[in-house]
Order: structure tokens, then C-alpha cells, then sequence
């Protein structure tokens, strides 16, 4: 068994970049309420506990809070952002509003008091901000380590191993950021670094060996990252035992169902690819409004699978490609739905199968993407950018038709040629067709098109994002090659907002 280090939620956006980090690292981490008890804690033995941050304000009431008695176990704790005031508030220190906040990139200060979190250093460093309250009054044994002309950005009592931040060293945009939960797991806890992402491999393995024997599994192929890796793992766990059925709903982009056949008919594997592209187009004729779509999508997806399920007869074993920030998110407490997100192979519980197997779900995005490589799948499939199950569908607004879907499949497929190859590549980027129409002129015509929205975003988690500040030169480029190569389009525009408050999809 790993050494664990405990997350413990507290509403943090950014919790699963801490945990992700912190395996990163070579220390598993698990990420459970804050409100968890402290003889539940003790059950878990960890080796240290990581407070999130949190959108409240600790002296409101009803704000989440943890147990104290965490303080008294002699377990190193670090506190970030809302998890440091908590913990100096919880043990007798005061936390108040902070006059205007600091928001974004700050330089931080560290003190004179020499921190293990800093180990030295003595220079200020860019930190990510992200705060209106701020700890006023320290508690009893607590001491300054680090500060900002507006707060106090560190501070720590290292004979007790409590610690606490401000500022957020889990997000790229802290320098040094990494180093510093390096220095809290290894010179504070003590961490020894026995995860291995090897290990979890072979124990998923050995599992799924026990569970399936020389049965049968099914398992519901998108071609997105985590169905591909689960059926990846699965034919190397149990060769020639899996059945694969990919639903082509006829929303994928350009050759990319071709793609995901061709890739997984040669695997030891039985694939089957269901056209039903007719089907779904059919359900969605006249339809515009963004939930519906999805809905339905969803729905039809569902019927299909069970359709073609029975026809193989009797499959003992359903397999999920379930990760580990479904399963946190399931169960969280806090947020709104803003869109229903239909995970292609997300099944309702009622499907007729005796068991199910989801081999990853104890896996973070980033380490899935490992194990895919590891498995040997192609770059293609494993580096791939998220993409909605409801595919092209949700980025054509308003009705979808098979003419709409064929501009939005070849002006994606040129903004993709455009940045595939970019230096500075933005983590997300596609093609939206709106259902707005302009008038344009190409040779001696007038022209009424719709006009096609180019999205590029920078981001860490998808939570939120910044549009990617392209060159001019190459959105020239890109607009200039849409123009031209489609016939059907005579105008292009770049969406230059934020999420929040825009989504990163259109739909
Ligand atoms: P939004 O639009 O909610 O998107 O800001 C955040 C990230 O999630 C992706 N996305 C989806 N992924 N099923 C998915 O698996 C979905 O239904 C879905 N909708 C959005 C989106 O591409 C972005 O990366």
C-alpha cells in the first residue's frame, strides 16, 4: 500500500490540480469532504493533509469547517488559500475582509524566518492570488514566513507541522509552485515516493483477472481518451475477451471515426462500429435548444448500445472508462449544473449486466494519459483534446442538418491543420458554426453565409479559461483558408472571452 496524502475539500476549483500534483510527485493522494472526521482520518493514516481553498468566507456562518482535532495529530497540515484561514481562525488567529483583494499574479515575499516550504529563499516570486478575506491576527505559536504588501502570505507553526498559504502553489502560474508541495510532502511529511503509476497498472491487472476469468466484457467505445486507455488496459488484461461497440452518431469530426476504427479493429479485441448517424440526425431534426439536444443525444446513445448489446447475447461484465474526477465530482457538494456533460459510455445503472469494471477510476486525467501511452495506443488518441460526447452536434448552433455538419467539419479540420503544429499551442481550439448569417462579397457575388466562430482557450482543468491571444498572423491565416476552402462561408469571427462568464463550449 502507498503512502497517502489526504485532500481534504472544502469547495476548492483547483482541489484536483492539488491532487494531481501531488501524485505527480510520486505520493498518492485522495481527495474526500473536509468535513471528514478525525477518527475517520486516523483510519486512513496519511502522511500529511492538504486543506483546499473554498469560495466562502470563514466567518460567515455555516461556512464548511474541519475537524480541529486534525491539528492535534501530529500530522503535517497544509493550509491553502481558505484552508489557512480556516486553520488559523479554527486555533485562535483572526481572518477579516482584506480591504480590495488580490486577484491574479502577486509577488510574494518570503521573510526572514527561514520556511522549509521555502527552503531559503529569499527572493520574491510571482504567485497566483485569489482573495478578498485575509488572516489579520495569527495564532499562538504561528510566525510570518512569507508576505504581500496586502496580506500575509505564509505562515507556519513548524514545531507543530502546520502550514498555510495564501496564494496557490498547485497552478502553473505560481513560480516555484510545485517545489513547494514537493517540500511539504518529502521534508515535512517525510514522504518516501513509493507511487508508482507501474504499480497501479499491474494491481488493475491482476484484478481484472480475478473479476472477469475466462468470461466476456463489454465495453462502450467513444475513441475519447478514457474509453480508449479502459479498452487498452482490458485487451492486455484479458486478450480477445473484450467486445468493443463504438456508436458513430454521426457528430465526430473529420475522418475521425474512420480513425478510431482503424485504430482499434487491429487490437485483440472484437469492434463493432454502428452507423447511426441517420438516427441521431432524425431525433435531433428541428431541435435548437442547447439541453435538449444533449438530452437527446444521450438518450438515443443509450438505446443503441442496448440494442446492439443484445444482439451479442449474454455479456456478464459492463466496462466503464469512469476516472477518478467523476467519481470526486459525483459525489461533491458544491456547484450548479450548468450544462449536462454526456460522456459518450456514461450507461444508466440499469443495463442488464451482472457486474461492472472501471479500471481507472482511481486515475487523474493526466495519468490516464500516461497509462495510454505505457499501453502503447498512438499519441493521436492518448493527447487528444477533450471533445463533448454530443460531438459536433453542441458546436453547430441551433438545428443540426448534414450540411451544417459538413462546414463545421471542414472548417475544423482547417483551424486543427492550422494549430496542430503551432509552437504554442492553446490546450483547447475548435470551430463553432453560429446560426447567425452576414453578408459578403466573394468574386463578383453578394453572399448570405453563416458566419464561423474560431474558439482557442488556454487552461489548466477546463473549469476555467482564457481565449488564447493567437497572432494576428496566423487568425489571418486561419480566417483567410475557411474562406477560401468553403464555399459556404464568407465570414469568420474569434471568440475573445473568458470562462466565467462564457463556457468554453458555445452550446
Ligand atoms: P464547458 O463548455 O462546460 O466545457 O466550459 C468544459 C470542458 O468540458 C468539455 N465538455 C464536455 N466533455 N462531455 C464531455 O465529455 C460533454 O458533454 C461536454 N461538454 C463540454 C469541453 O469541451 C471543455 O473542455
Amino acid at each position: 500500500m502507498s503512502e497517502l496524502a489526504l485532500v481534504l475539500d472544502f469547495g476548492g476549483q483547483y482541489k484536483e490540480l492539488i491532487a494531481g500534483m501531488v501524485r505527480a510527485l510520486s505520493v498518492y493522494s485522495e481527495i474526500r469532504p473536509g468535513d471528514m472526521t478525525v477518527e475517520e482520518i486516523k483510519g486512513l493514516n496519511p502522511i500529511g493533509i492538504i486543506l483546499t481553498g473554498g469560495p466562502n468566507s470563514v466567518y460567515l456562518p455555516g461556512s464548511p469547517k474541519c475537524d480541529p482535532a486534525i491539528f492535534k495529530l501530529g500530522i503535517p497540515v497544509l493550509g491553502i488559500c481558505y484552508g489557512m484561514h480556516m486553520m488559523c481562525q479554527l486555533l485562535g488567529g483572526e481572518v477579516a475582509p482584506g480591504g480590495i483583494g488580490e486577484y491574479g499574479r502577486v509577488y510574494v515575499t518570503p521573510g526572514e524566518l527561514s520556511s522549509k516550504l521555502f527552503r531559503g529563499a529569499k527572493e520574491p516570486f510571482a504567485a497566483l492570488m485569489n482573495h478578498r478575506d485575509a488572516v489579520k491576527n495569527l495564532p499562538e505559536g504561528f510566525q510570518t514566513t512569507a508576505s504581500t504588501p496586502a496580506c500575509i502570505a505564509a505562515c507556519e507553526n513548524a514545531s507543530q507541522n502546520l502550514y498555510g498559504v495564501q496564494f496557490h502553489p498547485e497552478v502553473k502560474h505560481t513560480a516555484g509552485g510545485r517545489e513547494i508541495i514537493q517540500r511539504f510532502l518529502y521534508d515535512i511529511c517525510g514522504a518516501a515516493g513509493d507511487y508508482k503509476l507501474n504499480d497501479y497498472m499491474d494491481t488493475q491487472i491482476k484484478k481484472i483477472r480475478q473479476k472477469i476469468g475466462g468470461q466476456k466484457v463489454l465495453l462502450a467505445l467513444s475513441g475519447g481518451v478514457d474509453s480508449s486507455v479502459c479498452a487498452g488496459l482490458l485487451s492486455k488484461a484479458v486478450p480477445g475477451q473484450l467486445t468493443c461497440i463504438f456508436v458513430d452518431h454521426g457528430f465526430m469530426r473529420l475522418n475521425e471515426g474512420d480513425a478510431i476504427e482503424r485504430v482499434f479493429s487491429k487490437g485483440n479485441l472484437q469492434f463493432i462500429r454502428v452507423n447511426a448517424q441517420e438516427r441521431f440526425l432524425c431525433k435531433l431534426r428541428g431541435v435548437t435548444e442547447p439541453e435538449k439536444k444533449r438530452k437527446l443525444i444521450g438518450e438515443e446513445f443509450i438505446r443503441v448500445f442496448e440494442e446492439e448489446a443484445a444482439k451479442l447475447g449474454n455479456i456478464p461484465f459492463l466496462a466503464q472508462g469512469t476516472i477518478y474526477p467523476d467519481i470526486v465530482e459525483s459525489g461533491g457538494k458544491h456547484g450548479a449544473t450548468i450544462k449536462s456533460h454526456h460522456n459518450v459510455g456514461g450507461l444508466p445503472e440499469n443495463l442488464a449486466f451482472a457486474e461492472v469494471v472501471e479500471p481507472l477510476s482511481g486515475l487523474f486525467k493526466d495519468e490516464v494519459r500516461i497509462l495510454g501511452k505505457k499501453l502503447g495506443l498512438p499519441a493521436s488518441l492518448v493527447k487528444r483534446q477533450p471533445f463533448p460526447g454530443p460531438g459536433l452536434a453542441i458546436r453547430v448552433m441551433g438545428s443540426v442538418t448534414e450540411d451544417k455538419l459538413d462546414i463545421i467539419r471542414r472548417a475544423d479540420a482547417i483551424l486543427r491543420e492550422e494549430l496542430d503544429g503551432y509552437k504554442s499551442k492553446p490546450d483547447q481550439y475548435f470551430a463553432v458554426l453560429t446560426d447567425t448569417r452576414s453578408v459578403g462579397v466573394k468574386g463578383d457575388d453578394r453572399t448570405y453565409d453563416p458566419v464561423i466562430a474560431v474558439r482557442a482557450v488556454t487552461t489548466g482543468d477546463f473549469m476555467t479559461c482564457e481565449y488564447a491571444p493567437l497572432p494576428h498572423r496566423v487568425l489571418r491565416r486561419i480566417s483567410s483558408r475557411i474562406t477560401s476552402e468553403i464555399q459556404a462561408v464568407s465570414r469568420v469571427v474569434y471568440d475573445i472571452t473568458s470562462k466565467p462568464p462564457a463556457t468554453v463550449e458555445w452550446e
